[in-house]
């Protein structure tokens, strides 16, 4: 989705801008572009394309030499990507970047047009911007007043008037922007790794907020004038945490870092051996009155909560529902005021997770959010916040905050189900204590990845695949189907066990490879049943199991092992190997691992 950033000091502002926008480029874009105040003009320079092309274009037409500007990562919603459609927006009066999307732009843009106004683009963006030009009149907070009163969706804007030549204006509804302060300079942003480089220090602008950026300082009004006070946060990542650390790529990185993000999300939540979530509100004895609970998510986080939905079902005893966001949203989902609606996002700011969320409070349930990102929307504004600390995670593909998703669920139902006595406490503590093992056995998983590249130098010319497993490992292999279609490029899906004969299997031949898991011992046999059905259909069979686990050469042609841990908590081993399998698979197919095609790390728009 779209970055945004802006610079008020006295270092060189494109270089600022740039730099800033490059550690952006994780939210996925398709061109970019900046707007820096040059001897009291605005003078703009965009690219289709990679911010490379932007640099170069700069170059070739000699730079923009100023210390005041705004710039922007675009993710093409309204008109295809393009040199004219990249933001900056605007004219040599106002100019503007912008993240969301205006839901009432064509009404505005039929009524400028009819004023005179002539459009260049085919983005909602520019209606924002002609509408601040017709409104302004000498007084750039009066402008923005007037416009934020008419425009509809969701915005973050960073906005410069020619008149006011050192100042940028920043305001948001529904898409995130922080502010940062440094020495005698400041900063907008879309997300905190854009500032690291800089400072540390930033506020979190809210809905109705007006930042000012003069001066290398920083005020806030509202939309009337009048200053408000903020506090300011402190990023506790620096900038090292959020560059690749010797890696080839992010995703590997990450994959890397998930046994101390592990340690870092569970080991505050835990006392006396037992799970404890007080420090996030919420206790045993309202876990115990929960009637239903739904998660809702998008993506890999709702493949989070298709384990916690068995854990917490088999533990805990009671109904778990799992829902697509966009599902969720629109059909007209039965929950009551006795129900626990659980939020699950990395990034906190997933359009449809958050109107979820928001359509859950109206119906008065409880709402519960599972997040990584400090500070975002969907962490403010649910009741409940467990956050994960899996730190910046900046591949699109989702890895580490997958499985700090599945930390969380775990002690969740650990403590949900102690509290309802369906679990014991000396079983609580035996649990509690597994999953405090899990980051070492990881370990011993990361340093098998000869196995998994095997495997992907085996895949890596397939057209097709398929995942096969059963309750946990079915659960699982959605995951593992997902990131080798997300960075491969390979069609695959991913299917229960069991039902593959009940049509599926019809695809099976010598072509489709198949990755079986089978963890859960009491579906061992049946799992492996069907996998014996495939290969006898001529399939490739690649089976992940644990390490103890011998098979016939008539089941599985390689097989990957895991270390044992309790079935309930196999998951969170099985899934590293199906992470470096797609891993590999994309590096070896020449992919971009860390910034498929298509795909946006923080998709902010429906
Ligand atoms: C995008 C990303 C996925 C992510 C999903 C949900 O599609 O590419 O990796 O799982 O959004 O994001 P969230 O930030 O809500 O976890």
């Amino acid at each position: 989705m779209c970055g945004i950033v802006g610079y008020v000091g006295k270092r060189d502002c494109s270089k600022v801008l740039i730099e800033s926008l490059s550690k952006l480029e994780y939210r996925g874009y398709d061109s970019a572009g900046i707007a820096v105040f040059e001897d009291g003009e605005i003078k703009t320079c965009k690219a289709r394309g990679e911010l490379a092309n932007l640099v170069s274009k700069l170059n070739n037409e000699g730079g923009i030499k100023g210390n005041c500007g705004i710039g922007h990562t675009r993710w093409a919603t309204h008109g295809e990507p393009s040199d004219i459609n990249s933001h900056p927006h605007g004219n040599a009066n106002v100019t503007i970047v912008h993240n969301g999307i205006i839901e009432n732009y064509k009404s505005i843009k039929t009524r400028l047009e009819g004023k005179g106004y002539v459009f260049q683009s085919q983005t909602d963006t520019e209606t924002v911007a002609k509408l601040l030009d017709y409104y302004y009149k000498g007084d750039p907070v009066e402008a923005i007043r007037k416009t934020e009163s008419k425009i509809e969706g969701s915005y973050a804007l960073g906005i410069i008037f020619r008149d006011f030549p050192d100042t940028v204006f920043a305001l948001r509804k529904d898409s995130p922007l922080i502010v940062a302060v440094g020495e005698d300079e400041a900063f907008i942003a879309s997300d905190v790794p854009a500032i690291l480089r800089y400072t540390k220090d930033y506020y979190l602008l809210e809905v109705g907020e007006l930042a000012t950026l003069k001066d290398g300082k920083v005020s806030f009004t509202n939309l009337d004038g009048e200053p408000i006070e903020k506090t300011m946060l402190t990023a506790n990542w620096d900038e090292e945490a959020a560059e690749k650390g010797g890696y080839e790529h992010y995703m590997l990185k990450e994959i890397h870092e998930q046994p101390t993000a592990i340690r870092t999300t569970i080991t505050p939540r835990i006392t006396d051996g037992m799970p404890n979530l007080e420090e996030c509100g919420i206790t045993e004895d309202m876990l115990r009155n929960y009637k239903n609970i739904f998660v809702v998510a998008c993506g890999t986080a709702m493949h989070a909560g298709l384990v916690g939905k068995y854990v917490i079902e088999k533990i805990g005893r009671i109904p778990v529902t799992v829902d697509v966001a966009s599902e969720f949203r629109y059909r007209h989902p039965i929950i009551t005021k006795e129900d626990l609606v659980v939020l699950v996002s990395q990034s906190g700011e997933t359009a449809d997770t958050k109107e979820a969320l928001r359509l859950a409070k109206k119906k008065g349930a409880a709402t519960l959010a599972i997040v990584n990102v400090k500070g975002s929307s969907i962490a403010r504004e649910a009741d409940h916040v467990i956050y994960t600390h899996a730190g910046p995670e900046i591949a699109v593909a989702s890895t580490k905050a997958y499985m700090v998703q599945l930390a969380v669920m775990y002690l969740f139902a650990f403590e949900l189900a102690h509290a309802k006595g369906t679990l014991s406490e000396e079983e609580c503590k035996r649990l509690t204590a597994e999953l405090c093992e899990i980051p070492k056995a990881i370990e011993s998983v990361l340093s098998q990845k000869d196995n998994c590249q095997y495997v992907a130098s085996q895949l890596v010319n397939s057209e097709n695949l398929l995942y096969i497993g059963r309750g946990l490992d079915y659960a699982l292999s959605m995951e593992g189907s997902l990131k080798l279609k997300e960075i491969s490029y390979i069609h695959s899906e991913s299917y229960a066990a069991g039902e593959l004969k009940h049509g599926t299997i019809s695809l099976v031949t010598e072509l489709m490879p198949v990755i079986a898991v089978a963890t859960q011992r009491e579906l061992f046999d049946k799992t492996v049943s069907n996998v014996k059905e495939v290969k006898a259909r001529g399939a490739k069979t690649y089976l992940v199991t644990h390490s103890y686990i011998r098979v016939d050469d008539d089941v599985a042609d390689y097989t990957i092992g895991v270390p044992t841990v309790d079935d309930l908590l196999m998951p969170m081993l099985a899934v590293v190997p199906l992470q470096l399998i797609a891993y590999y698979t994309s590096v070896l197919r020449g992919n971009n691992v860390d910034k498929p095609r298509n795909l946006a790390k923080s998709v902010t728009v429906e």
